[in-house]
């Protein structure tokens, strides 16, 4: 028999009842679902089994029949998570807690059975749970996860179409490292060494240079960084956009802006009730524009409120981050804030610098309630600069030589940003974890599963 998914119960139910027709009721409508054993009430006289499917839960009432009736043993034989086909009538039942209806089967068909004693439970932590990821996906609110994430995406690339983007897949094998070279993994390549991508910074570059005027890909990044943070992984999924023949960064932000608005109006009008219910979060589309802060003015401003780190600052640590967040929120109402004008000093040698004040160059960072979710910059686009930038940032030139050359046979001015899905995914959806914002986290200590 065809399968019928739980969310559609509700309504054969209704039908049945007449409740939604006003007609006269219909004969009781048999369906089979398929599913998983979400619990199990084995009583003396009755049966009770909850069976979820990915779009909600049902409950399965079974009168035992005694000896011969082989609902009542397949039932009985039955435990927690395991797939079952289930074939029976729905009937509306204003006692049943569980959306007022329950199947009564007249079959029980015991797909794969689940081993005695599951090894998570609604208590375990999250290292543990992630052993056994599998089973933790099966919990609605951690599905729930990677739907948003899809229309995130979704929304991402309808945005980025709309003005013109083209999608890139570069390569995640490369001959040098992408960035700075520290956190870059190394891998054998036959008799000699290759490094992951930290970004796709460079090839992105090379696509404007190739004269792609707007290009843009998600995919995954690979990082080197010993962090065992909340918001660190060592691998995860970058949403990176480059825009050639901009006049100021500020076209750069002003699209980020674009797209996020539109993934905030999509996953609202899509999941809101979903987040809401599940995660007990408020998913807000945020006004246009974002507030911005000059580097220099949030640093002013946090030392006003006491925050000092250790030595002389140039850069924000997750403290003060969060500290401008709190400020930026009392002061516009707002969570998202583009910090802009970072010192050159803690910015990568490809970062073009203000000509009023080379000390600063024209990049910014976008923080959402207090998390980094995105580094943005115009880049340097002439190459004799390009190359005595990067020598004064202490790198040798001859590793570099296949990027430099992108600048050697006019390149125009471009910017760009790469943002983190699994950050955006985290402060989104109120996640206390990064290991939660994706499909199978990567950490200094996790390569399984
Ligand atoms: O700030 P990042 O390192 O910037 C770049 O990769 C530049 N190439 C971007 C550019 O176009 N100028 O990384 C971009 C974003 C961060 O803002 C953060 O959201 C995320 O990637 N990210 C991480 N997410 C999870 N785990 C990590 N270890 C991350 N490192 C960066
Ligand atoms: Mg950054």
């Amino acid at each position: 028999m065809a399968r019928t998914l739980i969310r559609e119960l509700a309504r054969l139910a209704g039908a049945q009842t007449g409740v939604r027709t006003g007609a006269a009721a219909d004969p009781a409508e048999t369906v089979t679902v398929h599913g998983w054993i979400n619990a199990l009430r084995l009583q003396s006289r009755m049966q009770f089994v909850v069976v979820r499917d990915h779009t909600g839960l049902v409950q399965v009432t079974h009168r035992r029949g005694g000896d011969g009736d082989p609902v009542e043993a397949a039932l009985e034989r039955l435990t927690p998570e395991s797939a079952v086909k289930i074939t029976g009538t729905v009937v509306a039942n204003p006692i049943v807690k569980l959306g007022g209806l329950e199947i009564r089967p007249e079959r029980v068909e015991i797909v794969a059975l689940a081993e005695a004693g599951l090894p998570i439970d609604e208590h375990s932590g999250p290292e543990h749970r992630l052993d056994w990821r599998f089973l933790d996906l099966r919990r609605p609110e951690r599905q729930l996860v990677l739907a948003v994430q899809t229309t995130v995406e979704q929304a991402m690339r309808e945005v980025a179409a709309e003005e013109g983007f083209t999608e890139l897949h570069s390569p995640k094998l490369m001959g040098a490292p992408s960035e700075s070279g520290a956190e870059v993994f190394r891998v054998g390549y036959f008799d000699r060494t290759a490094y992951l991508a930290q970004s796709p910074q460079f090839y992105k570059q090379l696509a404007i240079a190739g004269g792609i005027d707007r290009v843009f890909e998600i995919g995954p990044v690979f990082r080197a960084e010993p962090s065992y943070t909340s918001r660190h992984a060592t691998e995860f999924t970058g949403v990176d956009v480059e825009i050639a023949w901009i006049e100021d960064v500020e076209e750069v932000m002003a699209f980020e802006e674009r797209m996020l608005h539109r993934v905030l109006s999509r996953v609202t009008e899509r999941h809101g009730e979903a987040i809401r219910e599940l995660l007990g979060v408020e998913p807000v589309v945020p006004a246009l524009p974002f507030p911005r802060v000059t580097m220099a003015e949030a640093l002013a401003r946090l030392r006003a409120t006491g925050w000092d780190p250790e030595g002389v600052a140039e850069d924000l640590d997750p403290e003060g981050e969060r500290r401008l967040a709190a400020l930026v929120a009392e002061e516009h109402g707002h969570a998202f804030v583009f910090v802009t004008d970072f010192p050159a000093s803690v910015r990568p040698f490809y970062h073009h610098r203000r000509a009023a004040d080379p000390s600063v160059t024209a990049s910014f960072d976008l923080l959402w309630q207090g998390l980094e979710i995105t580094t943005g910059a115009q880049r340097e686009h002439r190459y004799e600069v390009l190359r005595a930038q990067a020598t004064e940032k202490g790198m040798a030139l001859e590793p570099l030589a296949s990027y430099l050359d992108c600048f050697r046979y006019g390149t125009p001015p471009h910017g760009g940003f790469g943002l983190g899905l699994g950050r955006v995914l985290m402060v989104l959806l109120g996640l206390g974890s990064i290991r939660d914002a994706g499909f199978l986290f990567r950490g200094p200590n996790r390569l399984t599963p």
